[in-house]
């Protein structure tokens, strides 16, 4: 079993003005899906706290999958990408891209989208919209395939030509 922590990227949130809808409905996509979300936290949309967030998560070391939810969008405060960025030693584009390619069948502002994903040390950080039905379109799309992804991240050995899905 993986371990897993969940990231609501939102001021409003933060500040108490409105429940954190996006989080906990990705915690439970998570959890169904067989990961342990062993960790929960709330930031506001401010570059340095969500870098310095993902970093003491990820350089923990306990949690394989670090998922984020909001501020991915156009505007003025939506920096969780250029944070993720900033903190991941490689990325791994295929994830956003396969994220808004399923995305575009619902809705063409899938596009609109900036989201990122990428590794740190041995942690995939991933970015997902803030709205819980964008979070979780975005994250059925990828959640079959994450889990070899997250093998070979570990270092075992991991077999590709065994199709899973
Ligand atoms: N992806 C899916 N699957 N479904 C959606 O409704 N909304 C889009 C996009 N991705 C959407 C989606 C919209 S309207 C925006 S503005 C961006 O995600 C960014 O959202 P965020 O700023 O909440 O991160």
């Amino acid at each position: 079993m993986y371990q897993a922590a969940v990231l609501t990227v939102s001021d409003r949130s933060f500040r108490g003005e409105r429940p954190d809808a996006g989080g906990p409905l990705v915690a439970e996509l998570l959890s169904a899906a067989g990961y342990e979300v062993a960790k929960t936290a709330i930031v506001p949309d401010e570059q340095p706290e969500i870098e310095a967030a993902l970093k003491a998560i990820a350089d923990a070391g306990d949690v394989q999958l670090l998922v984020t939810t909001g501020g991915t969008g156009f505007a003025p405060r939506d920096v969780t990408p250029e944070a993720t960025l900033a903190v991941c030693d490689r990325m791994t584009p295929g994830i956003p891209e396969a994220m808004r390619y399923a995305s575009m069948q619902v809705t063409s502002r899938a596009m609109l989208s900036r989201a990122q994903a990428g590794i740190r040390k041995g942690t995939l950080i991933l970015n997902l919209p803030g709205s819980p039905k964008a979070a979780r379109e975005n994250l059925e799309a990828i959640l079959p395939a994450l889990s070899h992804g997250l093998e070979m991240l570990s270092g075992r050995p991991a077999d590709c030509a065994k199709l899973a899905d």
